[in-house]
Parts: C-alpha cells; sequence; structure tokens
C-alpha cells in the first residue's frame, strides 16, 4: 500500500472513529475520566448514612486511580445530595444522568429513597447500585419481574428479619415480641413484616404493634401502652434518629429487656441520642464488623482509618464494595457505555469485596452473611455471624 492511501485510510478511520464516539451520547468514551454520580443523604435526618457511604467510596475510587484507573481512565465522582427525601432523591438522579451524564449512578441509603429514583434511571438507561438498600422491591417491580438497572451490593430484608428473628427466639429466649414501625420507611414497613413472620413461624407471638412517623420525638404514649403486654423483646427497625430515642426512651419507662433493630441502627449518632446505658441489652444486625479478621476487613479498616482518623462502619465498608463492584463492572465491559455496565453488573461473580463475596443472583441481589452486633457501654461488640 502506498503511503498516501495508508494516510488517507487513517484519516478516514479517525472520522469514522469520532463519528462513533460522538454518537453514542453519555457514553464518556472520548474522555480520559469516567463521571460516576453519587445519589445520597448528605443533609438531612440520616445524613451520617451518606456521609459514610461517599467516604468509602472515595476511597476505593482514590485506590483503583492510583493504580491506573479502570480500562486507563480515572474514576470521578459527582455527588448530589438528596437531603434524606425521596423527591430530593428523585431531583437528585435526575441531575445526574441528565445534567452531569454520568455513566452509572451510586446510591442512595434507604430503601425510600433509592425507590423514588429508580424509575430515573431506568427510564435513561442508566445503571445505579445501592450499597445499603435492603428492602426487596427496589430491584424487582411489583409484577415480580427484575429491573434491568438496578443492583445491590447488600443482602435483603426477608434474610435481615429472619436473622433477627431467630436471633430473639433462639439465642434470647424470647416467646413474645412487640414491633414499633417507621410508617414512613419503606424499609421499616417491609423488615417488620418479615421479622413477625420468622418470629411466628419460631412459635413465638407478636403482642404488640405500633407506628411512629420520622421526625417524631415523643415515643412515650405509645412505649407505655407496649410495655404493659410484656414483651421479651421490642423489634425497632427504623433509622438511628428515631430508634435513639425510642431506645432512651423506653429505658426510662423502665423496660429493661432487650431492645432489638436492624442495619438502620448503624451511626455514631445512636449512641449521642441514646446514651451508652440505654442501648446497653440493645441488639441490631449489619452487613459487616470492623472487628472482623479477615485480612480484607484488616486492610479495609486501616486505610479508611488513616484517610478519615475515623472506624468505617457498615455504610462505608457497602459503600467501598458498591465502587468496586462498578469498577469491576466496567472492566469486563471493557467500555464506558452504560448498556453495557448494566449487563456486566448483572453478571458479577464471585467478587471478593470488604463485605463477603458477591455473586448477584437473578433478581439483581447478592447472597452474603449477615453480623449481630451486640451494644456494651456505648460501643458495637460482634455478637453472632449468621450465613445465608
Ligand atoms: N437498609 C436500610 C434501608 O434499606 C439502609 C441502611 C443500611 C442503613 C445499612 C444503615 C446501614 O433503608
Amino acid at each position: 500500500m502506498s503511503k498516501k492511501w495508508t494516510l488517507t485510510l487513517s484519516a478516514l478511520m479517525t472520522g469514522m472513529m469520532l463519528f462513533a464516539l460522538t454518537g453514542c451520547g453519555g457514553s464518556q468514551a472520548d474522555s480520559k475520566e469516567i463521571k460516576v454520580g453519587a445519589n445520597f443523604e448528605m443533609t438531612g435526618g440520616i445524613a451520617t448514612f451518606g456521609q459514610s457511604s461517599v467516604n468509602g467510596i472515595k476511597l476505593a475510587f482514590k485506590e483503583i486511580n492510583a493504580t491506573g484507573g479502570v480500562i486507563g481512565k480515572q474514576l470521578t465522582l459527582v455527588v448530589a445530595d438528596n437531603k434524606s427525601e425521596p423527591s430530593e432523591a428523585t431531583s437528585a438522579m435526575t441531575k445526574l444522568v441528565a445534567q452531569d451524564k454520568v455513566v452509572a449512578v451510586l446510591g442512595a441509603v434507604a430503601s425510600s429513597n433509592t425507590l423514588a429514583g429508580s424509575q430515573v434511571a431506568h427510564d435513561n438507561k442508566v445503571p445505579f447500585i445501592t450499597p445499603t438498600s435492603t428492602n426487596p422491591k427496589v430491584t424487582v417491580d411489583d409484577s415480580g419481574k427484575v429491573k434491568e438497572y438496578a443492583f445491590r451490593a447488600c443482602f435483603i430484608d426477608p434474610f435481615q428479619g429472619t436473622v433477627m428473628a431467630n436471633f430473639a427466639f433462639k439465642s434470647l429466649g424470647a416467646k413474645t415480641a412487640a414491633v414499633y414501625i417507621d410508617n414512613s420507611s419503606d424499609y421499616a414497613k417491609g423488615l417488620a413484616q418479615f421479622f413477625e413472620e420468622a418470629f411466628v413461624q419460631n412459635g413465638g407471638k407478636i403482642v404488640a404493634k405500633e407506628a411512629y412517623l420520622q421526625k417524631d420525638q415523643d415515643f412515650k404514649a405509645t412505649l407505655t401502652k407496649m410495655k404493659a403486654s410484656n414483651p421479651d423483646v421490642i423489634f425497632v427497625p427504623g433509622y438511628y434518629e428515631e430508634a435513639g430515642k425510642i431506645v432512651k426512651q423506653a429505658r426510662e419507662l423502665g423496660y429493661t429487656k432487650p431492645l432489638l433493630g436492624g442495619d438502620g441502627w448503624d451511626s455514631p449518632k445512636l449512641v449521642e441520642i441514646a446514651g451508652p446505658e440505654a442501648l446497653n441489652n440493645g441488639f441490631f444486625s449489619n452487613h459487616y464488623s470492623p472487628e472482623d479478621k479477615d485480612p480484607r476487613v484488616v486492610k479495609f479498616v486501616e486505610s479508611y482509618k488513616k484517610e478519615y482518623n475515623q472506624v468505617p462502619d457498615a455504610l462505608a465498608a457497602l459503600g467501598y464494595d458498591a465502587a468496586l463492584m462498578l469498577a469491576d463492572a466496567i472492566k469486563r465491559a471493557n467500555s464506558t457505555e452504560s448498556g453495557k455496565i448494566k449487563d456486566a453488573l448483572a453478571q458479577i461473580q464471585n467478587l471478593q469485596v470488604v463485605s463477603g463475596n458477591i455473586t448477584l443472583n437473578d433478581y439483581h441481589d447478592p447472597v452474603k452473611s449477615a453480623i449481630v452486633i451486640e451494644m456494651k457501654e456505648g460501643k458495637q461488640t460482634f455478637k453472632e455471624k449468621v450465613n445465608p
């Protein structure tokens, strides 16, 4: 081939490539960076959740970028604050996909917020991974079909509810339970239902069932009523702000038996609000323990402490893990096209992360173990690990 021909050919090919690149809008194929969205609770009622999650993600991105990034590109994070509110989570998602043109989104934390944003992701064909939303409906629609663009890094509430019901019945010897539900949260409503079903199946009895709303302050009237039914345990599937107040007020009313919760209790604020003493004889299920001696956990806790001068909670660990899932998918897709990333995400298999090994099932859920935490003098201590 003559030199002139080669030159013309390469000019032609460059032109074709440019055309192809500009043709697949939002894929960022021509960019040296990969823009990822973060839809999180940075302010509002559950702000410690969003802040920890973003810290975990940023640490993962930093480590990945330091070793050359993914498919030769650097990962960058665009954070949108959903203010701990579902309507704001929808706006945040819209901004990330329409304005920032991110290739994928990480978030949100609360199931209600993730559910609110998920339709936007679906309509725009942008995949998202929630690190921590445990309600089954986050990845499955009302007809039972998996949502193509929705993924998660955590176990789901039918498992978590069963873990706590079995723990109450078998480990604590409880025969009766009361349930105090945050009615403004899809997470709490679902978790309450799964706990009840499993507790009754064990042979236990639910002797009281009451509800509250986020931002409520005074729980004493309801707690007095609940206490009168003399439950062996009270299960409080809510978030730390209200759960902390409930624990405090229950102890003030003289309820000394075990108080139980789910992952929504995991915040340094819980101890600030309830007080260390009130939390004694308190237990909750969680995704990971910083006390775990697994080398991957040890290494993560070390780097996180170095970066933030703080012990990472489960939100931080799962944020980190969700970031690893995304990087793994982009690498296998060998592309920044949202559609290809989505396909690669669905095929995640045996990915080793801090909170365990991730293989996604047909519903885009990993199957992972849970940990029961016992609160002792304000400290989270490892009580038991429950495998699926
Ligand atoms: N699982 C909770 C939800 O779905 C969120 C959460 C996870 C909160 C982990 C704290 C720790 O709403």
